[in-house]
């Protein structure tokens, strides 16, 4: 019977590999969950240990002694300013916590690492608290303060571009039974995946769903007037964009589809998530309806400003993957949907009628 270590079991995809791993005892006796905290609790087949992955490797195997598994699953991240520093600094967590595993000789048990940026996510939607990129609850906590304030319908926050453009997601459940079937397929092997939920979707079917599930409805003309100055924001991206790399071999050099992207916000939700109605309308709402005073707080603001506010399509194909045997899909809006119910379960969303 196999045995598995997580690490980033806390987060928003480790979470969901632990609990996925946590579910089937037979097929997984030990599984050793690995995070700074212990934020929930774990089935008897479950073992927490407490790890700092920025530690030196030498810390590291003191405290991993009693750590030892044939599949490991890194899901860990720490979220840096820029993508160098992340790169340098998540690449250094992976290679000192390798190296501990050495120094303790539990290498030698070990038969797959699943690393989750080899997984290629996009567009998480999962549960977790106090961690860096949650779509869900801070779109859960835009539309239930938004329908709070009491100020009419509900406007989308991001790019009016990107309203009618196309998104696919990763459900986080969906991601955790990739990573193991990832883990124990022969033909993934050494391989990169992208996984995302199976659909295509668009704000503009997905936006008026989530409107009604919150009892309100979305602005029918929201896009009618310019955004207001004070309130929108427009960052540009990249200069030279990714698709520079295959322009000539595509036959698309000099031309407009190489041109620099913006992330815009009519809504700019770091300047919203700041302002003294907003905030006393959430305090209003978590005081009667008994929430997560800090859940406000902790919303990840910037990530989902970035999420709504890109003015390009993401259209993924999971064509690599399914070639490879894997059968596996979700619907966006069923994922989210589910979300936002443990999301108020767990008193951090009001609940839903
Ligand atoms: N979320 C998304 O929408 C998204 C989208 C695309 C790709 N991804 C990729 O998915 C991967 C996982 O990201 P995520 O969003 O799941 O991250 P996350 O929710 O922020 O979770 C990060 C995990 O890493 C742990 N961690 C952070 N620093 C640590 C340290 N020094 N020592 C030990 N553990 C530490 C955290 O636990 P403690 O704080 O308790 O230690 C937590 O369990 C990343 O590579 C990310 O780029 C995510």
């Amino acid at each position: 019977m196999p045995s598995a270590i997580v690490t980033g079991a806390t987060g928003i995809l480790g979470r969901e590999i632990v609990s996925e791993l946590g579910r089937s005892p037979q097929q997984w006796p030990t599984v050793h969950a690995l995070s700074r905290s212990k934020k929930d609790e774990y089935p008897q087949n479950v073992v927490h240990n407490h790890i700092d992955l920025t530690s030196s490797a030498k810390e590291m195997a003191e405290q991993l002694k009693d750590v030892e598994g044939e599949y490991i699953f890194f899901a860990a991240y720490l979220a840096q300013d820029g993508e160098k520093e992340a790169a340098d600094v998540n690449g250094a967590m992976l290679k000192n916590f390798l190296e501990a595993l050495k120094i303790n000789g539990a290498d030698k048990k070990i038969k797959r690492v699943v690393l989750t940026t080899v997984t290629y996510p996009n567009d998480v939607i999962g549960v977790a608290k106090g961690n860096f990129m949650n779509l869900a609850t801070s779109i859960g906590l835009y539309c239930a303060v938004s329908k709070e304030l009491g100020n009419g319908d509900l406007v989308f926050p991001g790019s009016e571009t990107f309203y009618t453009k196309f998104d696919c997601f990763t459900y986080s459940r969906l991601h955790a039974s990739f990573n193991t079937w990832a883990a124990l397929e022969p033909k993934a092997s050494n391989q990169a995946f992208n996984v995302v939920n199976g659909d295509v979707e668009s704000w503009q079917n997905l936006f008026p769903k989530l409107a009604r599930k919150f009892g309100t409805k979305v602005k029918a003309d929201m896009f009618a007037s310019p955004p207001d100055k004070d309130a929108a924001s427009i960052v540009q991206m990249a200069k030279r964009p990714p698709l520079a790399d295959f322009a000539a071999e595509r036959g698309l050099q000099d031309n407009k589809v190489l041109k620099q992207s913006a992330v815009e916000q009519r809504i700019d939700l770091i300047k919203w998530s700041q302002r003294d109605d907003v905030k006393a309308a959430w305090k209003k709402l978590a005081e009667r309806e008994g929430l997560e005073h800090d859940a406000f707080e902790k919303a990840t603001w910037g990530f989902l400003g970035f999420v709504l506010g890109r003015n390009f399509d993401l259209v993924i194909s999971m064509s690599k993957a399914r070639k490879a045997g894997w059968t596996g899909y979700v619907d966006s809006w069923d994922a989210l949907s589910e979300c936002l119910d443990e999301l108020a379960e767990e008193k951090v969303l009001p609940k839903f009628e």
